[in-house]
């Protein structure tokens, strides 16, 4: 297997978790190398639902996992899921897990100021989590970031918080109409983390390197989806950080060249949570049905996901974005039982058929999708496991994907189940 990136190729929730549990048994290492707890990764394993938000999803296979210096890391959010996964019987500790002493903490003010925005702006909000992944990330590179080898070193860390606060504190009051916090409140609850996850803290890329030159393989995990990434996504409806592939090279402290293979995760249906135009969005009784048979609800804040058919012109931005290799269709059970398919294979903008993605909000909120239509099938195919035992229709459907990516799929899922899934030889 080597070293594979593991990348969402839609608006995330595309259901990484899950094959990052299942590859992972091939794996020695298992890295996140961007975002924060506004993932949310959901694993089933003999029936058991795990849910993890920072920890990566490797850990239920027990191989070790990194928390890379590109992560933002709530260490509240943090302690509480060591404490959870221990509790279900998942052994976390500092040699299962490492943090990266790069790793930047997100810090109470960084939920508030969060919160305070969004509420302000009413209507046109952006649609965070509330987390605070994006001021953390702003004060990051602003140079305000306080980073894991900062939360350690108690002195030092208490002076920089007094400072930080002082100018967060007028902000939140004058320009967020925000109640203040206080700074002597907020070392007292970081000391207190800094003495659980001090042990936790390591030179993450230092460990990703040793373990490659010693034949070891490493797994890193994506999390959220391309069209999420600050750069290549709908921006301004995207994510704090980078979550193409190529920021598993910054995001965990590695070189290029250690990179072997990008696999691409993509869901058979398109959904999106929160604002922002999506062109094979559907507003029927299809949409309600997918909605509902995929359990189309955000792990992490419970929001129902907008829904749509598989949209081709957004999986081979993704295609061309990461490099990818190979392709793993997730949730194509959900599908089952809808007459015809539709496969959205290009744009038409004002009588034009466009099929890049294209920069502009306004002009993507004008593409009508231009459809390839499909026969469906009634067959429930959640039991099998051989792409030969699938409905002809099923075949048919994975090929045309495959097709119009131009990227082999290697891997198809049919139920949340670590076992429900078909690997394609
Ligand atoms: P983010 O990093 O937050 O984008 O999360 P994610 O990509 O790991 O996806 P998430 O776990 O939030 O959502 C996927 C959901 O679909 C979970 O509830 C999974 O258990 C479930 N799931 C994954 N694969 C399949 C599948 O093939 N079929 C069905 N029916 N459910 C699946």
């Amino acid at each position: 297997m080597s070293n594979i990136v593991i990348i969402g190729t839609q608006w995330g929730d595309e259901g990484k978790g899950k094959i990052v549990d299942l590859l992972a048994e091939y794996a020695d290492l298992v890295v996140r190398f961007q975002g924060g707890n506004n993932a949310g990764h959901t694993m089933v394993v003999n029936g058991e639902q795990f849910i993890s938000h920072l920890v990566p999803s490797g850990i239920i296979q027990g191989k070790t996992c990194l928390i890379g210096n590109g992560l933002v890391v709530d260490p509240a959010v943090l302690t509480q899921e060591i404490d959870y996964l221990n509790q279900k019987g998942i052994n976390v500790n500092p040699d299962t897990l490492k943090i990266s002493e790069r790793a930047q903490v997100i810090m109470p003010y960084h939920r508030h100021v969060d919160h305070a925005r969004e509420r302000m702006k009413g209507d046109k909000k952006i649609g965070t989590t509330g987390r605070g992944i994006g001021p953390a990330y702003e004060d990051k590179a602003t140079r305000r970031g306080i980073r894991f080898v900062d939360l350690i070193d108690t002195e030092d860390f208490s002076e920089k918080v007094r400072t930080i606060m002082e100018e967060k504190n007028f902000y939140l009051k004058n320009y967020l109409s925000a109640e203040t916090l206080d700074p002597d409140k907020v070392i007292e609850e970081y000391n207190k983390y800094a003495e659980i996850l001090g042990p936790y803290i390591a030179n993450v890329s230092v460990t990703i390197d040793n373990a490659i030159k010693s034949g070891k393989q490493v797994l890193f995990e994506g999390a959220q989806g391309t069209h999420l990434d600050i750069d290549h996504g709908t921006y301004p409806y995207v994510t704090s950080s980078n979550t193409v592939s190529g920021n598993a090279c910054s995001g965990a402290g590695i070189g290029p060249k250690e990179l072997t293979g990008v696999m691409g995760i993509v869901k058979a249906y398109t959904t999106r949570v929160g604002e922002g135009p999506f062109p094979s969005e559907l507003f029927d009784d299809t949409g309600d049905i997918i909605q509902a048979k995929g359990a189309e609800f955000g792990a992490t804040t419970g929001r129902k996901r907008r829904c749509g058919w598989l949209d081709t012109i957004i999986l081979k931005n993704s295609v061309r974005l990461n490099g990818l290799t190979g392709l793993v269709i997730t949730k194509l059970d959900v599908l089952g039982g809808l007459k015809k398919l539709e496969i959205c294979t290009g744009y038409n903008y004002k009588g034009q058929i466009i099929s890049d993605f294209p920069a502009s909000l306004k002009v993507l909120g004008d593409c009508k999708p231009v459809y390839e239509t499909l026969p469906g099938w009634s067959e429930d195919i959640s039991g099998v496991r051989k792409f030969d035992d699938l409905p002809k229709n099923a075949k048919d459907y994975i090929k045309k994907v495959e097709e119009l990516a131009g990227v082999p799929v290697q891997i198809v899922s049919v139920g949340p189940g670590r076992n429900e899934t078909i690997v394609i030889e």
